[in-house]
């Protein structure tokens, strides 16, 4: 399975079609949608798009290296799954299965705190591979006992969301009436049926619930109250005050994802983080965002020898991977992409979406001349007309 490329899906675009015909419309709607008017999910494909790389070919080349270290751990491309809410309910098993690909592909998967799978469950499959993301709990005894079971079920990495000090605003969602476990009305039910597959594996699978927070949920909740439970008891908003406690207790590596601004990189820093991931949340946030590639070169430059720089959000090919490197990144991350890649292929999915996104990354790498992930900011075409 580790060599798994099916010729029908070059592209990630290949894959959404494909896996658009397999899900139900509401779990479809949630998976592609941003948030207002698109803004900003559009504004993150024109900017990776207008990165420019400049080859250099007269010189000795011996081949190319993906190969990335992080915390101790070589990994072997300089990309990993993104945190995915509620993905399960796009494919069942879909954050099991994509643990277990990253585990055996050797690249990282965040776990979401609103996955469908637990945190244990994950820590098991992945055999400790797994990173977990983090919605700060408002509520302190929730915290505690959610960062006890993620350290007891051996996590070493963990993620600390900050862009949404509020639900965002999606049209999609809205008119669909989206609910975990979805709601059972004849619109939803009309798209369940009219996804045979999906609704044969959801059947294996189980409803699709938030397994992770379930035990902090007050028993048979209706689905009505589940947005105003989580915008109450688990998804604070997350100031640096609110990053401190978490820093106190963490002793493992702590990225705080979901920055834009360089201020906050460097709060960051003072905070002792030892990564941020840069990101506008894929734009489903904050509709009149800046996409995450811009100020990128700018807090690389600045920063980039005081903390790991990530990025993610619109990167959806190899291209766009050694664009968002070239620019400044050490490493990056590809949310909706995973998914579309189990929506069309199940199992393989994942491994197809890895390998595909490599192969495209080597070509790139391999017809600029660059050696290694590190030196591939040698090759970016700056605003000023030079490389390097
Ligand atoms: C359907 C969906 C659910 C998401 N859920 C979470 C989440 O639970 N936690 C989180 O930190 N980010 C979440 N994100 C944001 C991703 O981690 C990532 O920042 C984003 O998907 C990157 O953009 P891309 O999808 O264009 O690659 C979600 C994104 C999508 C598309």
């Amino acid at each position: 399975m580790k060599d798994y490329f099916n010729n029908k899906y070059p592209e990630i675009s290949d894959l959404k079609v494909a896996a658009k015909k397999r899900m139900p419309k509401f779990a479809y709607d949630y998976l592609i949608g941003g948030c207002m008017e698109d803004i900003s999910l559009k504004r993150n494909r024109q900017a990776i798009e207008s990165v420019q790389l400049r080859s250099q070919l007269l010189k000795p080349f011996d081949g190319t290296d993906l190969s990335v270290e992080l915390f101790g751990h070589k990994y072997a491309a300089p990309f990993g799954i993104a945190p995915v809410g509620l993905q399960g309910l796009m494919w069942p098993k879909a954050p099991e299965i994509l643990a277990k690909t990253a585990k055996e592909m050797n690249i990282p998967y965040v776990l979401s705190t609103v996955s469908s799978a637990s945190l244990e469950t994950i820590a098991e499959i992945s055999e400790g591979h797994a990173w977990f993301q983090l919605y700060n709990p408002t509520d302190a005894s929730i915290r505690k006992d959610l960062l006890n079971r993620i350290k007891a079920a051996g996590y070493k990495v963990l993620v600390v969301t900050v862009d949404v000090p509020t639900f965002g605003y999606r049209p999609r969602d809205i008119k669909n009436g989206l609910a975990m476990p979805p709601k059972m009305n004849l619109t939803n039910i009309a798209q369940m049926l009219a996804n045979p597959t999906w609704l044969y594996e959801t059947a294996l699978a189980g409803k699709p619930e938030m397994q992770t927070l379930k035990p902090y949920m007050p028993k048979n909740m209706p689905t009505d109250e589940l947005a105003a439970f989580m915008n109450k008891t688990v998804m604070g908003r997350v100031d640096i005050e609110g990053l401190k406690p978490l820093r106190d207790t963490w002793d493992g590596p702590l990225i705080v994802k979901g920055l834009i601004n360089e201020l906050d990189v460097k709060a960051a820093i003072e905070l002792g983080a030892d990564a941020v991931v840069m990101s506008n949340h894929g734009g489903r946030q904050l509709d009149a965002g800046e996409a995450p590639v811009k100020p990128l070169q700018q807090v690389s430059q600045k920063y980039g020898d005081q903390i790991k720089i990530m990025m993610d959000s619109g990167l959806r090919s190899g291209t766009n991977i050694a664009g968002a490197l070239a620019s400044g990144a050490d490493f990056t991350f590809l949310g909706r992409p995973f998914v579309y890649g189990v929506g069309a292929l199940g199992n393989k999915g994942g491994y197809h979406t890895i390998n595909a996104l490599s192969l495209q990354l080597t070509q790139i790498m391999t017809q600029l001349g660059c050696p290694n992930v590190a030196s591939l900011k040698e090759y970016l075409v700056r605003e000023n007309g030079v490389n390097g």
